[in-house]
């Protein structure tokens, strides 16, 4: 097909320090929320001492060995790089006055790696942690106060690197909180609603701060928000499905909606009224949610259908989001339905709703890779998988959607973050290591490096329209 891609089309991936960095103590590193989940966010804390192993304290290495990585994006192609700033490697407790000097070196060498090749930064704030100092000394976002020691972090970088980064987001997947609240604020597992939302609210004035520090700060900056782009169908035409879909639906899209419009949506006033939930919001905080975001940008693996019907609701009770499977789907190794055309789907809705460009800053394919007898990795399954989604982007590009870029998730297999897998991987780049840590750590080229490296020479032009992997 002839390229329906913008000239100037961000082609990447996306990494999280967490997930790729290691050296989890190195050069004076706290510990973070994810550095005592040792077995991923939904499998539980572990109060750790220095020494205990987990398999993220080396993960893939990239701390030390970084420029070997950013040389094979570039072999492939890449125009952009989305990665996370490690906020416990500046502020290794949250709280100190001054930030950590070795951590801070540790970004400006990896930029400047990055510049060598022309790759833009794409540097979310915080992606899936924080400082686990916080969460035990001040009890995380729950507290007033993080919004303090956040601004102040998020000033630190956007000063030290405003030359070399100018594109940010707040707040990876910032509605997952509802579902893994240390991971998203810092709070206990077992954490009521009203703390769940009044902490989130704490992030979303946190969020609105950074953003309006960044526009101060940096000339010529864009910061976005991210979200899990969580689309919902309704199971069935029944009226009483559409409305509860279209609910659920507004219970992660009012985390745009305040981030994109800068105040409250008014169907929340009877959400939280339902629920007994009664935020304190000051008049501070509704000017500072006036600080409203550049673009959106969001994570896209699949959709889910709702239904009104309780036992097919109690069965699919106990998946990520309680949704329930869509029979018109075939799913992933790891039960994710895969459903190309959501993400057409999914790009009109966000720019009908907000009329702001929007970012896929994650999208991909967790599988299991067989290496080859001759070490060879085959994976036509994510070729399949990545080709019918970006065919899709395609089509929501030509429907009129804005899109400034594509980082996909992963593209060099890392650890994942619901259960610390190393065998769900996501890279056009294989990396020798398994679930128990094993391994050399050596790379290797799969036959999607070749693929994704034709796909951005040509700028989308050489993406196949009748390969389908689903859909
Ligand atoms: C997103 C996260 O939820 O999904 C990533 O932002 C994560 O950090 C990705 O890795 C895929 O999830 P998983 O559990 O397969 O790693």
């Amino acid at each position: 097909m002839n390229s329906p891609f913008p000239e100037n089309f961000l082609w990447g991936g996306a990494v999280a320090a967490n997930q790729v960095e290691g050296a989890y103590l190195t050069d004076g590193k706290g510990l973070s929320t994810s550095d005592v989940q040792p077995k991923g966010i939904f499998g539980g804390v572990v109060p750790r001492k220095n020494g205990d192993s987990g398999i993220k304290d080396v993960a893939i290495d990239f701390y030390h060995r970084f420029p070997e990585d950013i040389k094979l994006f570039a072999e492939m192609g890449f125009t952009c790089l989305r990665t996370s700033i490690a906020w416990t490697r500046i502020f290794p407790e949250g709280d100190e006055q001054e930030p950590n000097e070795a951590g801070l070196a540790f970004y400006d060498r990896l930029f400047d790696e990055m510049a060598k090749y022309n790759i833009t930064p794409l540097v979310t704030l915080s992606h899936y942690e924080m400082p686990y100092g916080l969460v035990c000394k001040h009890g995380g976002w729950g507290n007033r106060e993080t919004i303090v020691f956040f601004e102040r972090y998020a000033r630190t970088v956007f000063q030290r690197y405003q030359h070399k980064v100018k594109y940010w987001l707040t707040f990876n997947e910032i509605n997952m909180s509802l579902h893994a609240p240390l991971t998203g604020v810092g709070l206990p597992e077992n954490s009521t609603k009203q703390a769940i939302y009044q902490a989130i609210h704490h992030q979303l004035v946190a969020s609105a701060k950074a953003v309006k520090a960044c526009h101060e700060i940096i000339s010529g900056a864009k910061i976005g928000n991210m979200l899990l782009g969580g689309l919902l169908y309704p199971l069935s035409s029944k009226p009483e499905d559409v409305m509860e879909t279209l609910q659920q639906n507004r219970e992660w899209l009012f985390f745009g909606d305040v981030q994109v419009r800068g105040s409250y949506p008014a169907y929340m006033k009877r959400f939280f009224a339902d629920r007994g939930i009664d935020i304190n919001i000051t008049a501070e905080d509704r000017a500072a949610l006036k600080s409203t975001v550049d673009f959106i940008s969001f994570s896209y693996y699949m959709t889910g259908c709702v239904t009104t019907d309780e036992e097919l609701n109690r069965k699919a009770r106990g998946n990520i989001l309680s949704m329930v499977p869509n029979p018109h789907l075939p799913s992933s190794d790891w039960g994710w339905q895969i459903d190309p055309k959501g993400i057409r789907i999914l790009m009109n809705e966000l720019y009908d709703r907000y009329q702001k460009p929007l970012f896929i800053v994650e999208n991909g394919l967790g599988a299991y890779d067989k290496p080859e007898a001759d070490g060879s990795i085959n994976d036509d399954y994510r070729i399949a998988y990545l080709n019918d989604h970006l065919v899709q982007v395609a089509e929501a590009i030509a429907d009129g959607v804005d899109v400034l870029g594509y980082t996909s998730w992963g593209p060099i297999d890392l650890v994942s973050a619901s259960k610390a897998e190393f065998s769900k991987r996501y890279g056009f780049i294989y990396v020798d290591r398994d679930d128990e840590g094993n391994g050399t750590l050596e790379r290797r080229r799969k036959k999607s490096f070749y693929w994704y490296q034709g796909v951005i020479r040509s700028n989308g032009a050489a993406l196949k329209k009748a390969e389908s992997s689903a859909g």
